[in-house]
């Protein structure tokens, strides 16, 4: 069992603008089952697109998505009511998936009613049961959303997406909007529930550090595109390309990669996806770059087993 994505473009027309917009750029990657796929990159490079691109709910421009060689969004389709219910999404902001109006034990009952996971006099024992794995207290579900905590309304969420009894979760920045305090709590109910359901996650983050410690791979996109991929460890200890050695130098606490300044490359702006450059999306901030990555889009390249790059020059 694995997600397949091949050669996957989206772009948005904005029609105010009369522009288009390209927001991936012919992504291509595999997750197996039971593993983590970390996604690592700046705001705008993709990240979202790709998560609803995923779930089903928007169908790509061109390329395909599979899931267990069944083919995922050809058309646009509400996840929730669609065979994508295997699949589920997990949003940055709870309160973007919570209906502010519905209590947070309605919200979970509907899961399981649309897809009929359980007869009508057992919704009520599943939710309680669902609540209770994500560590929410029973006497809190006749409460609202704006009742319970951030942390709280996060696991809620996830008790959600749990309650479609899904094999892939994906996780949108599931913790960015919480608070410091609580991160970690959510991160260690996210492994531990993982390990207890057998799923496998893609989890989303722009912050390197985030995702170290859940992944086993790891993609890094820039502007639509996957720059590198490759294991947690390979990529963590060994990064290949220059955005990659950037992103990493940014780390507060990660050792410093001698030689070439990468810290300073990221305070460049990142171009308008609207009006990518011609080559390499990253030419104009790289501090290696030579003429030819001006003109030439750099395909992902094997640099070692299970390690692509996209950069032809750290692979001379
Ligand atoms: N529906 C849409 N219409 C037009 N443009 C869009 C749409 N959705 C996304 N975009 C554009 O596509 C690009 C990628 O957006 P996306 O939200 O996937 O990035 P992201 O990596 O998730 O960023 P962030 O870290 O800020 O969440 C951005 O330039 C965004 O403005
Ligand atoms: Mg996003």
């Amino acid at each position: 069992m694995s997600l397949k994505v091949d050669g996957v473009i989206k772009r948005y027309k904005v029609r105010a603008k009369k522009s288009t917009i390209s927001a991936l750029n012919g992504v291509s990657l595999e997750v197996k089952r039971g593993e983590t796929l970390g996604i690592v990159g700046e705001s705008g490079c993709g990240k979202s697109t790709l998560a609803r691109l995923i779930v089903g709910l928007e169908p790509p421009t061109e390329g395909t998505l599979t899931w267990n060689e069944e083919v995922l969004g050809k058309s646009v389709r509400n996840s929730l009511k669609s065979h994508h219910s295997k699949i589920q999404l997990v949003f940055q902001d709870p309160y973007s998936s919570l209906n502010p109006r519905q209590t947070i034990g309605s919200c979970v009952a509907e899961v399981i009613k649309t897809h009929q996971l359980r007869a009508v006099d057992q919704v009520d024992s599943r939710v309680t049961e669902l609540l209770s794995v994500v560590g929410i207290p029973m006497d809190m579900k006749n409460r609202f959303p704006h009742q319970l905590s951030g942390g709280q309304r996060q696991r809620v969420a996830i008790a959600r997406a749990l309650a479609a009894e899904p094999d892939l979760l994906v996780l949108d920045e599931p913790v960015s909007a919480l608070d410091v305090s609580v991160r970690a709590d959510v991160m260690n109910l996210l492994v531990d529930l993982k390990e207890r359901f057998s799923l496998t996650y893609i989890f989303i983050s722009h912050d390197l550090s985030m995702v170290r410690h859940i992944s086993d791979e790891i993609a890094v996109m820039y502007l639509g595109r996957i720059v590198e991929l490759g294991s947690w460890s390979e990529v963590l200890n060994s990064p290949r390309h220059p955005y990659t050695r950037a992103l990493i130098d940014s780390i507060p606490d990660h050792t410093k990669i001698q030689g070439i300044d990468f810290e300073n490359v990221l305070e460049g702006e990142v171009p308008d996806p609207a009006n990518l450059p011609n080559g390499c999306a990253f030419h104009l901030r790289c501090p290696i770059a030579k003429p030819n990555c001006r003109i030439e889009v750099p395909a992902l390249k094997v640099a070692k087993a299970s390690h692509l790059v996209a950069c032809p020059e750290v692979l001379k």
